[in-house]
């Protein structure tokens, strides 16, 4: 028995502890969800139009089953397909004390993304807050956003993206070197290294060295961090998130304390934009960032960066892997560039312009892999979505894998296909939803494109490659969509492509 609880861990045990709280309190669910429906059919008088859906038990919701998701085989999603397939476009439910109500219609998506009555506002649960800290573009207030996203959306132009693609190059080329001929690697694994060594490098200047390891681990252990049971005992994934924080966040301290201090003069990266602007006039008017700010934000761009790519990269090289015709037709482009760019040490942004169908399997891949599977709104007045009355102060969360799935928006959806894109007008006004849409956008949509071409071409013209577990579970406990095999790959290289 007590190899059982070594063996489930921490996670475990609390999932244990909160069945029985659960079978304790299971007899008066009946009781509450009579009481709690009587108080919905009494704030919509006249109307029983609220979202179909279960409010689970008393105080806890469908915690439990949302939390068993997260933690069973077929990842967090799980707990929306099943009931987004029960109840149709548009169910609620109760999680962590709160209600959310899901929506998958193009439709819904685009007036909660549009937002044009102000009456949505973006929101991760308050443990996610709590780790990437209160001054993140993810949490801040809708006056707030609007200042910090205008400040930070200046980091990503376009001389940015192409230093990012030279130096996302060099990192590439390094790894793939290392790549033994006939060898196994996990894609998962190796892109997730190269993202964050991308990531660190693009916004501190960070390359190598005992500070970058460290920081490596602490990121990981706030990613780990972000879905756990928010309990603060020393044991417990929070808690150690929690505390990987800190160190991130005295880490960012000192570099930018060196920084003031003019230690590191020649540094070219977001972090000394950031700096420079605060120092410079030019910019009255507009809002100087606080260090606090600053470290927030530098720690969510390198969270929201990192896995999400290296996830993305993970998926294509598994579809492609898998899919034998749009291989032979990537592998076609990629030979014709390579013929060209063979005399140039790396890669330039006007070469990956010339990579039209490498683009369009990056966009299927997006799609059929939905690595941000849904995206949280909390709502901040009574409004009607879906012909349902949603109230003030519930979450809503629009279900973008439900619509990247759709067989009305997308012919068979569950097939690779990236020539269905050949059509740049084919695609239903928010249908494609990847990088989200709206004031909300993903920041750093070019970025990550531009690393997933760059990578893209050099495995191709480096290696061939043979998916060796084509199992597609997710990964358990991981907030964007990951494989849990992580892509395990027989890698051959090849002199020239053949
Ligand atoms: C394939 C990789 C990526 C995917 C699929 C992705 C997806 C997304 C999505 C769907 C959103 C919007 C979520 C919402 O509306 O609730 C978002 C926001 C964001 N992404 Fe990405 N992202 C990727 C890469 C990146 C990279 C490389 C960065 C680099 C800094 C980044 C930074 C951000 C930031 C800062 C936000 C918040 C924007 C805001 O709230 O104003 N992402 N991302």
């Amino acid at each position: 028995m007590f190899e059982v609880f070594v063996e489930v861990g921490p996670y475990g045990l609390c999932l244990y502890a909160i069945l029985g709280v659960g079978a304790f309190v299971f007899v008066a669910s009946e009781l509450w969800k009579k009481m709690v429906l009587r108080q919905l059919n009494r704030e919509y008088s006249g109307t029983s139009n609220i979202p179909p859906g279960s409010l689970g038990l008393p105080f806890m919701g469908e915690t439990i089953q949302f939390m068993a998701a997260i933690n069973g085989d077929k990842g967090f999603y799980d707990f929306v397909r099943v009931r987004s397939e029960r109840y149709g476009n548009c169910f609620k439910t109760n999680i962590f004390g709160e209600t959310h109500v899901f929506v998958k219609s193009t439709e819904s998506a685009k007036t909660i993304l549009n937002n044009e009555l102000g009456r949505f506002t973006k929101r991760y649960i308050k443990s996610i807050a709590e780790l990437v800290g209160n001054q993140s573009l993810l949490c801040a207030s809708p006056h707030h956003h609007k200042l910090l996203r205008a400040r930070l959306i200046n980091l990503f132009s376009s001389n940015s993206i192409s230093l990012l693609v030279k130096q996302f190059d060099q990192l590439v080329v390094d790894a793939l070197n290392e790549w033994e001929h006939g060898g196994t690697i996990i894609v998962l694994d190796e892109a997730l290294k190269i993202t964050l060594k991308a990531m660190c490098k693009m916004l501190l200047s960070l390359e190598s060295g005992v500070e970058l390891e460290l920081l490596q681990e602490d990121i990981s252990q706030v990613c780990k961090a972000m879905l756990a049971f928010p309990l603060r005992f020393p044991w417990t994934g929070f808690y150690k998130g929690l505390q990987a924080r800190k160190r991130i966040m005295s880490t960012l301290e000192k570099i930018i304390s060196r920084r003031r201090r003019g230690l590191d003069p020649n540094s070219k990266d977001f972090l000394q934009c950031l700096l420079a602007k605060d120092d410079n006039s030019s910019f009255d008017g507009m809002h100087r960032l606080t260090d606090a700010e600053i470290q927030d934000n530098i720690l969510t761009m390198i969270i929201a960066g990192q896995d999400t790519t290296a996830s993305a990269i993970t998926w294509m090289v598994k579809y492609l892997g898998e899919n034998e015709e749009a291989l032979e037709a990537i592998k076609a482009e990629q030979r014709q560039l390579a013929e060209k760019t063979s005399k140039k040490s790396f890669l330039t942004l006007d070469d990956l312009n010339e990579m039209p169908y490498a683009s369009k399997v990056i966009k299927e891949s997006l799609r059929m892999a939905s690595v941000v599977p849904w995206f949280p709104r909390l709502v901040l007045e009574d409004c009607e979505i879906e012909g349902y009355k949603i109230k003030k102060g519930w979450n809503v969360n629009i279900d973008a894998r439900s619509i990247h799935l759709d067989p009305m928006l997308y012919n068979e959806p569950n097939n690779f296909n990236p020539s269905r894109f050949d059509d740049e007008h084919f695609c239903k006004p928010y249908s494609f939803l990847a990088f989200g849409m709206g004031a909300r956008t993903c920041l750093g949509i070019n970025m990550a494109k531009a690393m997933m071409l760059v990578f893209l071409h050099r495995l191709l013209t480096t290696y061939k490659w043979k998916v060796i577990d084509s199992d597609s579970s997710i990964e358990k406990w991981a907030l964007f969509s990951r494989l849990r095999s992580g892509c395990p790959v027989q890698v051959s290289r090849i002199s020239n492509i053949d």
